[in-house]
């Protein structure tokens, strides 16, 4: 129990503390199970980011190599990308943001030399990533971010040339919200790459996918991969804040185990500010 007794008594706080201290009091003893439901809540958050994060490092390393073979084809045109900082393009390098980064998978793909900004609310990934990104030694990291997409003010508007996304738009909030976000960072002309795994489009064909898709989506889905849903479309998002070149495609992706069909539907593009 903390004491107040470093308080003069007479005060109207020591008075106002000592009221409030005791009807938390009350109300911890009466609504117990309140209380233990919250805090089960707090613990069972923690433990699904850090089992997520821990089991993405894993998955990482499983990844099989035609479904590399998707993200290697999305990175090709990053090659053409010229910077609109003059100091960056003196050095014929870029300057990326991956939001949603996990353990860096995507770092294999970029350029020797590019200025690298991660952003990721799950603080539990950032030991995975770091021990990752020591792999490479060409990609300068300038700041690693525990933040989400829809509230990454700290990094500044038309600072970026590249933004990228991969299997991230599936977890976020407010879809919208973090791609207006990705058209504040980016300069002119700027783009953005992504790669995620999106709901069924074809349901005549797919129509037991789009339902396990939607029952999965409810609860189970989300809470065992810490906020993922599998049946989410970014592209109307990405279409109505205004870029101005969309290319964008349907795939299917190749999974490692039949129970993950339903992440196979995919949606892979690049757009221009
Ligand atoms: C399935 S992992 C993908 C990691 C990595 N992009 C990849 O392709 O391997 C999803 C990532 O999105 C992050 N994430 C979840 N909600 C987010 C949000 N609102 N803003 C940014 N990142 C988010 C998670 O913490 C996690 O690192």
């Amino acid at each position: 129990m903390i004491s107040l007794d470093f308080l003069p008594k007479e005060t109207v706080i020591y008075e106002n503390i000592r009221q409030a201290s005791s009807v938390i009091k009350d109300y911890a003893e009466n609504r117990k199970e309140v209380v233990y439901g919250g805090l089960g809540i707090a613990v069972g958050v923690l433990i699904t980011a850090k089992f997520f994060a821990w089991l993405n490092s894993k998955a990482v390393q499983m990844k099989k190599e035609d479904y590399e073979q998707l993200r290697k084809e999305l990175f090709v045109p990053l090659a053409e990308v010229k910077s609109h900082d003059p100091e960056l393009l003196k050095e014929n390098s870029i300057r990326i943001l991956e939001i949603g980064v996990g353990v860096g998978s995507n770092l294999t793909h970029y350029p020797d030399g590019s200025h690298l900004i991660v952003v990721d609310p799950n603080p539990y990934f950032e030991k995975y990533y770091n021990e990752n990104r020591a792999n490479f030694p060409n990609i300068k990291s300038e700041s690693v971010i525990v933040a989400t997409g829809e509230d990454m003010d700290m990094v500044k508007s038309e600072s970026v040339d590249v933004v990228v996304t991969t299997a991230v738009l599936c977890s976020v909030k407010d879809m919208a919200k973090v791609i207006s976000q990705i058209k504040r960072v980016l300069a002119p002309g700027g783009k953005y790459f992504f790669m995620e795994h999106i709901r069924e489009w074809d349901q005549e064909k797919h129509g037991m996918r789009l339902f396990f898709q939607r029952a999965l989506s409810l609860f189970f889905w989300p809470f065992m991969f810490d906020g993922c849903h599998v049946n989410r479309d970014p592209l109307p998002a990405i279409n109505a804040v205004g870029f101005s070149d969309v290319k964008a495609e349907h795939l299917y992706a190749p999974m490692p185990f039949a129970v993950l069909q339903v992440c196979s539907p995919h949606l892979r593009g690049v757009v221009t500010k």
